[in-house]
């Protein structure tokens, strides 16, 4: 006979429906957020005129709302009119001119080949597609800083205001970013041509946090499935991080996953503190989904080693894989993990070699090693056998 390995399945006591706990669920609600959703809406409101939007500027810390607002915001416009089209763009994801070009082309409803084609003709695409449409698109660029490097961001932001200047078609511009000098740091052209508003996402009050907590918790959770303290000891945890909603909200999907395994009727404050050490570190969990096996390797070689300098890094990284990248590369690549936050890069002289680079993990080696291996227990975390 088979072991029943579901156990009895007499549903959850803990979970209504997780899934409004997810990262990607856009509430119906933002609390603390409608002056900001208003401010958005205002500027966005030409659209609905067929006319131009104004461009935004999106900055504040981790977990402050800037994603889930401007998705918000984007929803609510298209089911409020067929002239605007959101068109959400994670620059993790799309890194470099051409892609995100590519991404606008295929989200207007005229896709061009990912490879082989220069960037001119696929703006060429661009202003065809938009020509043809009526709907006034909406751009987000969330987490824009990555496009800082080479300054893609500048040619791309050029790219889609001459759009506007030149072509008598329009376009809404919304850049996200955790940094709020990023603005400062682009071309002086593309500035001033930008003229668009800033608005500040402040990081979360300890009231606020619970309160937002408690809003996502009554659809989740089936009412008494939370031990008492357990709102106010996930807010105040967060709030001590930054005001940080994500850590509130995902640290009860997992104190609620952990309470279901146990099959325990109530979600207790032991579980919300088992969950508080499985969360990861905000910029490993963005960078996570894209980094490359190289990148990988080498961010597997500084688990075992803690600090290299980059010539024994280089050294160790050739020996592990068959085919490694050039060294010009490998600068570039330990230049990029920098930037995602996940190495520290220090200049330091060595000996008679004199100055060379120091780099170490910028982030805690468990939480690396974790993604390396796919967050799962089991599993390799050298990531080198693959190349
Ligand atoms: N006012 C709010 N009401 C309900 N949920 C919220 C609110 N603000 C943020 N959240 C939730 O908190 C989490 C983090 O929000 P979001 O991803 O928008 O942060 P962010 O500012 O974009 O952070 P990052 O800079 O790290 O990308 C998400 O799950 C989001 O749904
Ligand atoms: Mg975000």
């Amino acid at each position: 006979m088979c072991a029943n390995i579901f156990g009895d399945f007499a549903g959850s006591e803990i979970f209504k429906d997780e899934r409004f706990l997810y990262p990607e669920y856009i509430p119906e609600k933002l609390p603390f957020r409608e002056a900001q959703i208003a401010e958005i809406a205002h500027a966005l409101k030409p659209a609905l005129r067929g006319a131009k939007p104004q461009n935004l500027f999106i900055c504040g810390k981790s977990g402050t709302g800037k994603t889930v607002t401007a998705k918000y915001v984007l929803r609510e416009l298209e089911e409020h009119t067929s002239k605007a089209k959101g068109i959400y763009i994670n620059c993790f994801e799309y890194n470099t001119r051409n892609a995100i070009l590519n991404k606008l082309c295929l989200s207007l409803g005229r896709p061009v080949p990912r490879r082989g084609i220069a960037t001119d003709e696929v703006y060429a695409e661009l202003l065809n597609a938009l020509k043809r449409t009526n709907m006034v698109p909406i751009v987000v660029l969330d987490e824009v800083d990555q496009l800082a490097g080479n300054n893609t961001a500048s040619l791309l932001l050029y790219d889609l205001l001459r759009i506007t200047e030149f072509q008598q078609a329009y376009i809404g511009i919304i850049m996200i970013s955790n940094l709020c000098e990023i603005v400062a740091m682009l071309d002086s052209r593309v500035r001033s041509s930008l003229a668009g508003t800033t608005i500040e996402f402040q990081p979360y009050a300890p009231e606020q946090l619970k309160q937002i907590l408690r809003e996502r918790a009554k659809y989740a959770f089936f009412e008494n499935a939370l031990e008492a303290d357990v709102i106010n000891l996930a807010a105040a945890y967060a709030a001590k991080h930054n005001g940080d909603a994500r850590i509130a909200i995902e640290s009860l999907l997992i104190a609620g996953r952990l309470a279901e395994r146990e099959n325990a009727k109530k979600l207790t404050v032991a579980h919300l503190r088992k969950a508080f050490e499985q969360i990861k570190p905000r910029p490993l969990q963005k960078a996570a989904p894209y980094l490359d096996e190289h990148e990988k390797c080498l961010l597997s070689i500084l688990c075992e080693k803690e600090k290299l300098f980059s010539g024994q890094l280089y050294k160790i990284y050739s020996e592990r894989v068959s085919e490694p990248i050039t060294e010009r590369s490998y600068r570039k690549k330990l230049n990029r993990l920098a930037e995602l936050k996940l190495i520290n890069i220090k200049d330091v002289t060595e000996g008679i070699r004199g100055r060379t680079r120091e780099i170490t993990l910028a982030q805690p080696k468990k939480a690396i090693e974790e993604i390396l291996r796919g967050n799962s227990t089991g599993g390799d975390s050298n990531s080198c056998k693959k190349i």
